[in-house]
């Protein structure tokens, strides 16, 4: 890692009681920090000249301390740094992370208190976060509130997703800010958990000023502490921060020294910066695992999809609702004959991936305990290492082993996280006999310990807990309903990538309008890869559990560009290898694309609209180009002058010109031409549509 420091503190030490701010490396954003009266701290930030965040309170309070106000500032540190890491895999083979830092150190007397606000300044955007010494007063935090605000200086647009303490598997609004709370309104919120929840909205949340300022808020290296939710006040145009609660109401337990996560602001007039912005991993701390060559992105086809769009397949072996995993003898059940994670079955999915270069299968529904899976009541509801009857895994290990094809893991805990902890060493070691090195993992349900939720303290270390052991036995991860990605996988290169919004799979439960993974990139992707599971070719299948049909948003051509436009080190190819049969030619754009980039071009975008990206392979000289769009059809500009000089074969899948997400979606093309850093293709793009392109040189 080349690591250059460039400037060094000056003003340590001295004690300066006017505001005192800090600029970007490019001068475009600026950042002020004050004491108001009573020595509350507060920020604000400007962008090219104009106030995007107002004066804001900030602190936190504690059941023992109030770290809100009584403030001076004791010392300020400002340094430049400008360094450059190398992802073990991602969107760019080289990030460059520049910034200028600003710590400002606060003390209070009677009571004591110490605390230091550390900013750093990129040329995309802020972040800060609050620093907790040892201190002369109290040492251990019961706390309460986090005082974080956004004063927002006009009524942005945004886009985002009701609070939830549990879920964000979500269709997302765009509405001025104003109009959020109407929006929330169609949310029905029960309990009182869910009343409290149905007055915020998530992060990571989108803003477009009037000026068309996008700006991003989120959080980065989310660790022992809570997720972050907004609470919206429309009519001031302000959020503040709501740290998700145990169920006994407390945010988080804390020992100093201790820092909170990054708050985060991804800044510019450029939609297109928005999305290439490395500003979230930046802020996460370098990898902890040094030898990372056993991490490897990969494809992967599944026993999954049968089990959403059949209407009769389960996970379950037995229709025996009171089998009991490690109790019942399940030999001696009779199968349902539903059950696809068989081992023919399975068979049937390693020759496809043999066949077609695909390096994993993913099977679910393997392990005892799914006969009442969906019950969450149960201290003990899977086993991990005890493989259903009809699943022959010592023959299937072989098998694919012999195919060259990697068996992927799945641990559904039923939200049952305190058992997984349980067992995690037990689960691990039998991947590792088995030859299994990926585990997708999933907590479906309330969580138990039945004081947490998804998101609060507790289960941020439960997820951090399982990347880190997981590690330990080199196994990769790609975790379901685990709190919002903050770049986390940059301390732990195996966590490949989470589901954690509302996926693919939802095209079988009603679909997901074609606008939906037009904002993910802009939104839910800043954290860290989703596990969206593209690839659908058959767009109508029937409805998961309701016996009627559901129609996806999206076109097969889409599907394609969904693997530039939404980029994971481990991507699936959702659907059955029989739809895939079907398109062969199409299926070849899958089997080409690689899933790990040396770099990557956003040509066209806007949050809700279209996205246009151009990528190169981190493996060979060859350019991908995505582009979608949402149920309106637009032309795409294609400015191939990113390519080196020459000339280039462009394979080009394309919506057929009649194509359309609803009435004619499997209508596509495949054509080939030249193109050269100097041509600019038009590409129409279906309503609903995309394009999907393979770019090698002649
Ligand atoms: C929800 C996950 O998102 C889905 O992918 C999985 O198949 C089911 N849980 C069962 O584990
Ligand atoms: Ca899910």
């Amino acid at each position: 890692m080349k690591n250059f420091l460039l400037t060094l503190s000056f003003l340590s030490g001295i004690a300066a009681q006017a505001a005192v701010g800090v600029s970007s490396p490019s001068g475009d954003i600026s950042l002020t920090f004050d004491l108001e009266q009573g020595g509350a701290p507060v920020y604000s930030i400007d962008y090219k000249g104009k106030t995007i965040v107002a004066p804001s309170r900030m602190g936190l309070m504690a059941d023992e301390t109030a770290f809100t106000d009584g403030f001076t500032i004791a010392g300020v540190d400002t340094v430049t740094v400008d360094r450059t890491w190398q992802p073990v895999w991602g969107e760019y083979s080289d990030v460059r992370d520049h910034f200028r830092e600003l710590a400002v150190k606060l003390k209070a007397e009677n009571p004591s208190k110490e605390m230091t606000v550390r900013f750093r300044v990129f040329d995309d955007g802020v972040g800060f976060r609050y620093e907790l010494p040892v201190q002369d007063g109290p040492n251990y935090l019961t706390l309460r509130d986090e005082l974080t605000e956004y004063n927002l200086t006009a009524d942005n647009k945004a886009y985002y997703i009701p609070g939830d303490y549990d879920t964000d598997e979500y269709l997302w609004s765009e509405t001025a800010i104003s109009e959020i709370p109407e929006a929330l309104a169609k949310y029905h919120k029960h309990t009182e958990a869910q009343r409290a929840e149905g007055k915020n909205i998530q992060t990571p949340m989108l803003m477009k000023t009037p000026d068309s300022v996008y700006v991003n808020i989120h959080e980065a290296a989310l660790a022992g502490y809570p997720a972050m939710l907004l609470d919206v006040d429309a009519e001031n145009h302000k959020l503040k921060t709501h740290l998700v609660p145990d169920r006994l109401g407390v945010s988080a337990y804390l020992q100093m020294p201790f820092n909170t996560p990054w708050r985060t602001f991804i800044i510019s007039d450029d939609a297109r910066d928005i999305l290439a912005s490395q500003l979230i991993m930046n802020l996460n701390e370098p990898s902890k695992i040094e030898d990372t060559s056993w991490i490897k992105p990969m494809k992967f086809v599944g026993v999954w999809w049968e089990m959403f769009t059949g209407n009769v397949k389960t996970w379950a072996y037995s229709d025996d609702p009171l089998a009991k995993p490690g109790v019942t003898d399940y030999s001696k059940l009779p199968s349902n004959g539903r059950h696809p994670a068989n081992t023919e079955n399975v068979k049937r999915y390693i020759d496809f991936a043999a066949a077609h270069g695909i390096d994993g299968v993913l099977v679910e529904g393997w392990n005892e305990g799914w006969e009442d899976w969906a019950s969450y009541r149960k201290n003990r509801q899977f086993l991990f290492d005890k493989p259903y009857p009809d699943f022959d895994l010592p023959q299937l290990r072989d098998y694919a082993k012999e195919k060259g094809v990697k068996l992927i893991m799945h641990h559904e805990t039923a939200a049952n996280a305190a058992d997984y902890d349980f067992q995690l060493d037990r689960a691990f070691k039998f991947m590792k006999d088995n030859n299994y090195d990926a585990v997708k993992t999933g907590y479906v349900g309330a969580i138990i310990p039945r004081s947490e939720h998804h998101t609060s303290q507790w289960m941020v270390d439960h997820v951090n807990r399982v990347a880190e052991r997981a590690a330990e036995y080199q196994i990769m991860i790609d975790s379901h309903e685990a709190p919002r990605p903050t770049g986390m996988c940059r301390t732990y290169p195996n966590w490949l990538a989470q589901e954690s919004a509302r996926g693919g799979e939802f095209e079988s439960m009603g679909g997901n309008p074609p606008s939906h993974t037009c904002i993910l990139p802009f939104t839910r992707l800043k954290g860290g890869p989703m596990d969206y599971t593209p690839g659908l070719f058959e767009t109508r299948m029937s409805y998961y559990g309701e016996g009627k049909d559901s129609q996806a948003g999206t076109t097969l051509a889409r599907q394609l560009a969904l693997y530039l436009t939404m980029p994971s080190p481990i991507q699936m190819a959702c659907d059955l290898p029989e739809n895939y049969d079907r398109f062969p030619d199409a299926f070849k754009f899958i089997e080409d694309v690689p899933v790990d980039w040396a770099d990557s071009r956003y040509l066209e975008a806007e949050p809700n609209r279209y996205i246009t990206v151009a990528r190169r392979d981190k493996n060979s000289e060859d350019w991908y180009v995505g582009a979608i769009t949402d149920h309106n059809g637009r032309t795409a500009t294609i400015d191939f002058s990113f390519l080196p000089e020459g000339n280039y074969e462009a394979t080009i899948y394309e919506d057929a010109p009649d194509a359309h997400w609803k009435e004619n979606p499997q209508a596509y093309r495949i054509r080939t031409v030249t193109v050269t850093p100097h041509t600019v293709l038009s590409q129409p793009l279906a309503p609903g549509g995309g394009t999907a392109i393979r770019i090698v040189r002649k």
